[in-house]
């Protein structure tokens, strides 16, 4: 009944085209290792990435930077004139750089981002991307290291997913409020899926 009513809520062509994925990343997890998330959360299966892409082209960015970009679901399918992407999971980084030769992918974290962009030349970002894993660090940390970042390089503009107040099972909600201490903040869409709304955030390097 689950996969029935799975299957109705992102429709029969995503739902097929989802599992023929699936199955492909599945067979790529037994030689990468990496962690089994990705390979069960394919593209078609998974509405908030299509919502993603589709806000972001929209906007119409120069320079994306992804971080937490997994196997590139997301950054693949953007339009700009450089993609890069970080990931602090090893495996996953060695398996979106073999599924994606032409992304420029690196092991870091978010914590480690100012670094990486200077081994790549980058000055500036205008489109910082976060999505699906803001929620695992605390408020204070991820602006703390929102604003370390952008004191020491030109970031535009970032868009990431928040959680809904009311969802259950996610430990850290970042609301509008507290995002607006490093820039002003706009809501994108709202429910990309039942947990979360998609914001952007202009960044004021003066806050
Ligand atoms: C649930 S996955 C989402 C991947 C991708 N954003 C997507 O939506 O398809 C979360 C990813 O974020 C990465 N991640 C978690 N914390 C991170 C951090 N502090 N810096 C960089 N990557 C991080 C994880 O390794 C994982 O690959």
């Amino acid at each position: 009944m689950k996969l029935v009513s799975g299957i109705r809520r992102i429709g029969l062509r995503n739902a097929s085209q989802g599992f023929a994925q699936a199955a492909m990343l599945a067979l790529l997890q037994k030689v990468f290792g990496f962690n089994t998330w990705h390979s069960k959360s394919a593209f078609h299966l998974k509405p908030y990435k299509r919502a993603v892409v589709g806000q972001v082209n929209a906007l119409q960015p120069s320079t994306i930077l992804e971080v937490g970009c997994g196997l590139g679901d997301i950054l693949s399918r953007l339009d700009a004139r450089g993609l890069y992407g970080l990931d602090v999971e090893p495996a996953v980084v060695r398996a979106a750089s073999f599924l994606h030769p032409t992304l420029h992918l690196s092991v870091s974290s978010l914590a480690e981002c100012y670094e990486r962009c200077n081994d790549w030349g980058l000055s500036e970002i205008d489109v910082l991307l976060m999505v699906n894993w803001p929620h695992t660090l605390p408020t204070h940390e991820l602006l703390f290291e929102l604003r370390c970042l952008t004191k020491s390089i030109n970031v535009r503009r970032i868009v990431m997913d928040v959680i809904r107040q009311e969802a259950s099972g996610y430990r850290f909600k970042h609301s509008a409020d507290q995002l607006a201490r490093i820039g002003k903040v706009s809501v994108l869409a709202t429910q990309i899926d039942p947990v979360r709304d998609l914001v952007l955030v202009a960044v004021d390097p003066s806050c």
